[in-house]
């Protein structure tokens, strides 16, 4: 071969280069069009370069230098296409933004009484306890007499009681349900009755016509104050953390006897004080006792052969003392600001 037919070959690639470059319709033709031109494997200028050993010495500067040349002018013609095919190219499937934020769904979170309800019944439910419910709209003998409440009690005034009718009551209390319960399962009983109870009283800072109560109650043979005391004691340790100081008051429910309230030193101040425990120390967490023997033979049982305890808490003051709420009117409004900060 000769220099001249050397550069002649580079004149025809040159040449015929553009218009197949410019024929390469999407980017696939394009890849192919480049590997007829200046691949390594088989591409035309490859082939042309193969002849440079055979020219004479003197004659293979130049031609290399007009290899590159021709390989440059390809190399941009190829570029230029290229670009122009990647920003036409309609993408392939639908198109998504990875970089994007995603778009945040509000999922909703568990009130804040309804996480006190939770984990008491768990503590209790780790004691072998079952959940018993009865109905909002009562019958007054569950809702008082059964429970021992004398004929001209006070609660029953209907200044406290929302009356339905002559006999039916929306329940003041969940210890309606401890009736219920001895009525239809025999003992031994354990259950937790959770649920809503209602008072005549206006909404104010510290006060709601509907609120949530947590009953407990205990009923075998032999069952003892005694065991009232290590069970709540327990449970306040579990619940509030495990240092927990308890104390029991003496009290007085017309369905105990005795009564006891169980007060548990202050979380905020740890006992020396503050306005949370009224400066006081301790925080009064429920009512207690053991069953009146008037209360297990209204429910039919024999108060000679039985023995129980019970207790009562309201799971809105633990939240409230819990989360320093400073209105429990904040508990009933339904305020997605409010109810959003409450997770598991
Ligand atoms: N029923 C009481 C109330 O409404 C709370 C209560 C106190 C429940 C003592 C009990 C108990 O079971 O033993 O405030």
């Amino acid at each position: 071969m000769t220099l001249a037919e050397f550069i002649a070959a580079l004149d025809l690639l040159a040449a015929e280069a553009p218009a197949r470059i410019a024929a390469a319709a999407d980017l696939d033709a394009w890849t192919e069009v480049r590997n007829a031109l200046v691949g390594r494997q088989s591409g035309r200028l490859t082939d042309i370069m193969s002849g440079l050993g055979a020219l004479p010495k003197e004659d293979r500067r130049e031609a290399g230098q007009r290899a590159n040349g021709a390989k440059a002018a390809i190399d941009d013609a190829l570029e230029v296409r290229r670009a122009a095919l990647a920003a036409a190219a309609p993408a392939s499937g639908p198109t998504i933004d990875p970089t994007l934020p995603a778009r945040a769904r509000w999922k909703g979170a568990v009130h804040p009484v309804s996480l006190v309800i939770d984990e008491v019944v768990e503590i209790f439910r780790e004691l072998g306890f079952t959940i018993a419910l009865g109905p909002e709209a009562e019958h007054a003998w569950y809702n008082f007499g059964a429970l021992n409440f004398p004929d001209d009690h006070p609660a029953m005034d209907l200044h406290d009681t929302l009356y339905l009718g002559e006999d039916q009551v929306l329940r003041t209390h969940t210890s309606p349900v401890q009736v219920r319960t001895l009525q239809q399962y025999p003992p031994p009983v354990r259950v937790l009755a959770p649920g809503n109870v209602y008072r005549r009283d206006f909404f104010d800072p510290s006060h709601a016509p509907m609120f949530a109560q947590i009953e407990g109650l205990v009923v075998d043979e032999g069952v003892s104050f005694a065991d009232l005391k290590a069970t709540l004691a327990h449970f306040a340790r579990r619940f509030f953390g495990a240092g927990t100081k308890t104390r029991f008051r003496p009290s007085y429910f017309p369905f105990t006897e005795p009564s006891a309230e169980m007060d548990v030193q202050c979380g905020v101040c740890s006992g020396a004080g503050c306005s949370v425990c009224k400066q006081s120390g301790w925080v009064e967490i429920l009512g207690s006792g053991m069953v009146h023997p008037a209360v297990l033979e209204a429910a039919g049982l024999d108060s000679e052969r039985y023995t129980g305890w019970a207790f009562g808490m309201g799971p809105a003051r633990t939240a409230i003392s819990r989360h320093g709420i400073p209105d429990i009117r904040i508990l009933y409004d339904s305020d997605v600001r409010f109810l959003d900060q409450f997770t598991r």
